[in-house]
Formats: C-alpha cells, structure tokens, sequence
C-alpha cells in the first residue's frame, strides 16, 4: 500500500515563519501539523486552511513528559506512518544589554529556542525513523553566526542551536533523519515589533542613548528585511530536496555576513563601536 501523505510537524505556526512554512508544506499537499500557544490561533488556522492542516496547542517550554505526549498524540494521528520532517520553528528574541538583562528574560530565550528544540528532539526520534526518510529542519539565524550587542542571550541561544545542529546531523545520519540548519536574516515578522520594548525596559542603564538610536536601526533592519515566503520556501526545499546542504543562510547578501564571519574581532569590534559612537561619546 503506498504512503497517503506526508506529514510535517512545525512549531510555533501562529504567525510569521512558521505560519509561512505552514502554508508552503499545505499547498504542496502535506498533512501539517502545527503548534500554537493560543486556541484561539487554532480556530483561525483551522477555519484558513481546513483539512490537512491540525493546530495542536502546545508550549515548548513544557516539560519533557508533555512532549512524550504530543508526540503519543501524533503517532496516533499518523496511523502507524512515521513523522517525515519536523521544523523546530517556536523562537523569542527578546533583546537587552546582557549585563542588565533580567534573568526571566535570558531563561525564557535559552527554554524556547535551546532546551525545546532539544525536548521535542528526544520525543520525536522515534517517530521520524519510522518514516523512510525523515529530515529535522532548526530554525536557526544569522545570529548563530554573527553576535551583536544588545542581542547577547539571543545570539548565544542560536549559536547553540547551531552546535545541536552540527551533533544531531552527524549523530541521526546513521538512523535516516537528515538535519538542516536554516538561517535567516531579518525577515518581516512579529518579532520586531516584540524587539522594540528594548527601549523602555532599560531606560535606567548606561546605555539609554543607545538604545534610542538602535529603534533606529531595528527599522532600517525591519525595512531591509526579507519576507516570510522567501524563508518558507528555502524550508521546503531543505525538507524535499534530494540532496539538502547543512546550512542554508537566508539574507540578501550571503556573501556579506560570510565575509563578516572572516573578519579579526579587532575590525568587527571598531565596526560596531563606531555604529554605538553615533549615539554616545564613550
Ligand atoms: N524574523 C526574523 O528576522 C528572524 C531572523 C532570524 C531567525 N528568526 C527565527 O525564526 C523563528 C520564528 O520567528 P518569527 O520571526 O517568525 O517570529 P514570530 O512571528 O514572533 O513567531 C514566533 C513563533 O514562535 C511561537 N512561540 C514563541 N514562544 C513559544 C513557546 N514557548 N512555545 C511554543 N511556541 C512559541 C510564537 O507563538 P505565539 O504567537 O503564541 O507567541 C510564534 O508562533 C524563531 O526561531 C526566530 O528566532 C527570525
């Protein structure tokens, strides 16, 4: 009998690029299913898409025991098939100068974007052997390659991404799941407007000034940035393609940020210092 569908299991699909991926995987025929936070996003995806897409509400700051259970739940959904591609998508961005950060913030940052995709992993290897060929897609960033102020936790969460990334490729080749890293730059989405609170909850640091002017830079960002499609499709490619590369770095000038990664810190350094000159003599 041959395989009726294939599946793809996507965190965080209430909006921006997991939303997009959504989309991508359900017009291409794909039995989706996708995490949200809030039923209310499940009633809206499922009312949008209809059949095929399965909102399932799920934290992926919950415990291990609670991702055994939804990944019980989907195996029951797939009928005896196995799970073909899971994207670790679910991600927060919360900026701030490290040494000022309130540890909730740093903890909620390295709990979702870290330690989730590293439960859901756990849970769900067993179900993507069962497929023939499976793929683990982690949504990662360009800060997994390049770290910039103000965005300490945030980068340092990506950068271990980027590590799990390495250790899960290698060490799931052997049982068929093929792991990719997507790194996106900026890209439209939700979480700018959610990274320019930086502002006001560090209004008492040394680093006011600045981080007035770095609103300034999040909207030049935000106006440069690539939309949520162009992600989405990369995605899918990296879900689908015969032979996926590692890494995919998602940014209008790929060759930039690599020639970027090259530079000695000391040149890195006097390109950001003189970037936070402008906003405060030091
Ligand atoms: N946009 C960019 O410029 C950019 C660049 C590089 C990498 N990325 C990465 O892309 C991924 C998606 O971000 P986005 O830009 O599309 O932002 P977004 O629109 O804010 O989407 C983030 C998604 O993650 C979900 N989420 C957050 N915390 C969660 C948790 N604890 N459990 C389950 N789901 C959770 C959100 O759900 P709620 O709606 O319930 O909050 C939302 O669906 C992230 O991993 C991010 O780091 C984004």
């Amino acid at each position: 009998m041959s395989k009726p569908l294939f599946s793809v299991l996507i965190t965080g699909v209430s909006s921006g690029i997991g939303y997009a991926v959504l989309k991508v995987f359900h017009e291409a025929g794909w039995q989706v299913f996708g995490t949200v936070r809030k039923s209310e996003d499940g009633t809206r995806l499922q009312s949008e898409f209809g059949e095929r897409v399965h909102p399932i509400l799920f934290d992926v700051t919950d415990s291990l025991q609670h991702h055994e259970e939804l990944i019980r739940d989907l195996t029951g959904r797939l009928n005896g098939e196995g799970l073909d591609v899971l994207v670790h998508n679910a991600g927060v961005a919360q900026g701030g100068p490290l040494g000022w950060q309130e540890e909730s913030d740093v903890r909620q940052i390295m709990e979702t974007n870290v330690l989730g995709i590293y439960k859901l992993t756990r849970a769900a290897i067993p179900l993507l052997r069962q497929a023939q060929s499976s793929r683990m897609i982690l949504i990662s960033s360009v800060s997994g390659r390049l770290v910039t102020p103000f965005l300490g936790a945030y980068a340092a969460s990506k950068f271990a991404v980027e590590a799990f990334a390495d250790a899960y490729r290698n060490e799931l080749a052997p049982l068929g799941i093929r792991v990719v890293s997507v790194q996106p730059g900026p890209t439209s989405s939700a979480i700018w407007v959610k990274a320019r609170a930086i502002k006001e909850k560090y209004l008492d640091t040394p680093y006011q000034d600045i981080l007035a002017r770095q609103e300034q830079f999040i909207s030049n960002a935000e106006s440069r940035a690539l939309p949520v499609e162009h992600v989405a499709k990369v995605v899918y490619h990296a879900g689908t393609h015969a032979r996926p590369r590692s890494r995919y770095l998602v940014v209008s000038k790929p060759w930039l940020v690599r020639l970027a990664g090259l530079f000695p810190d000391s040149l890195k350094d006097r390109m950001v210092m003189a970037r936070l000159r402008k906003a405060k003599k030091w």
